[in-house]
């Protein structure tokens, strides 16, 4: 048997357990893993309260992206092999808060040598998130970009996506982040009541593209900035970027290989802040629905 955290109703953190089940085998387009870490994120909290749905069969494995070793391979699936390291996201609800899942190969990619297992299981959603935002209009070097929440998971990594980009970057975020968003080479802004006026000084023109990881009031107190329509992309509520003309995140082609590309080169570091053991899945989510992490949260089963 092998353990894997879940919830076993639609709700708190009260219906969630660690429990056992049989290894999963891979079907066709699948890889089989043996986890050796996985990435926390907001969705999952988000997931275990119903907001994405209160239709999936129950108990739901929590855990949207992981790392491992190969254990088995799927009818069909071609460029993966037994032992090898990959990274990727869990296929059929069956999650990566576990000691073994299933991959999708399609979205799975080889795990590059010397990047820790813990490194690679933050990009498969947050990594990709941070790389699509980035990439979600064409802008000159020197482009101004504003990150609304750049101090999380997500945030750290565009930052330093857009710096790779050549763009120039203001991080919103509380106080208690402004050195690391500033080694990323931006202008740090405190999030408090005068976060409009603050950014204008730093961006007289506005902003050419206004990422959101935070939405709601933030958002909508933020939105002047952007200059023209279609200049915010959120991937925290697409609904209120709506309001003012933007959109939610975009799927980019390929971009977890191109993600995977860039910290093999050592130019994209995911901040792994905190590794917790699978048994305390629990208190990892605490800390990620808390909201204030500084960087990425990752299980070590
Ligand atoms: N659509 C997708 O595919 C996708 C994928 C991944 C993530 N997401 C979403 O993107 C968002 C960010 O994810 P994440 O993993 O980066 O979360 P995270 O690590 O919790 O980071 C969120 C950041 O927002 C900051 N924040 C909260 N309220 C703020 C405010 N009023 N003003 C400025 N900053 C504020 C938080 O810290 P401080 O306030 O302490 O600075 C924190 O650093 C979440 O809503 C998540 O669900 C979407």
């Amino acid at each position: 048997m092998s353990a894997v955290f879940v919830t076993t109703a639609y709700g708190g953190p009260e219906h969630q357990q660690l429990t056992t089940r049989e290894a999963p085998t891979p079907q066709a387009g699948e890889i089989a893993i043996e986890v050796r870490a996985a990435g926390v994120n907001p969705a999952d909290w988000k997931r275990r309260e119903g907001a994405f749905g209160t239709r999936g069969a129950l108990p739901l494995a929590l855990g949207l992206e992981a790392s491992g070793v190969v254990t088995a391979v799927g009818e069909g699936v071609v460029g993966f092999t037994v032992g090898e390291a990959v990274l990727g996201a869990p296929a059929r609800g069956l999650g990566a808060f576990a000691e073994h899942t299933v991959l999708k190969a399609g979205e799975s990619v080889a795990a590059p040598d010397g990047v820790s297992f813990a490194d690679a299981a933050a990009l498969p959603i947050a990594g990709t998130t941070a790389y699509d935002l980035v990439h979600h209009r064409p802008l000159e070097a020197g482009a101004t970009v504003v990150v609304l929440g750049a101090g999380g998971g997500v945030g750290r990594m565009v930052l330093q996506l857009a710096r790779l980009r050549g763009l120039r970057t203001i991080g919103v975020a509380s106080e208690s982040k402004r050195a690391l968003i500033e080694v990323e080479g931006a202008r740090f802004v405190p999030s408090d009541a005068e976060v409009q006026q603050q950014v204008r000084e730093l961006a007289p023109d506005g902003a050419d593209l206004l990422i959101d990881l935070v939405g709601g009031p933030a958002l909508r107190a933020l939105s002047p900035v952007a200059e023209g329509p279609g200049a915010i992309v959120s991937a925290a509520d697409a609904d209120t970027a709506a309001e003012f003309g933007g959109t939610g995140r975009r799927r980019g082609e390929g971009t977890l290989a191109k993600l995977v590309a860039l910290v093999r080169e050592g130019q994209v570091d995911p901040h792994v802040v905190r590794t917790y053991p699978l048994v305390e899945a629990a208190q990892a989510l605490v800390e990620v629905e808390t909201g204030h992490a500084g960087g990425k949260i990752v299980l070590l089963p």
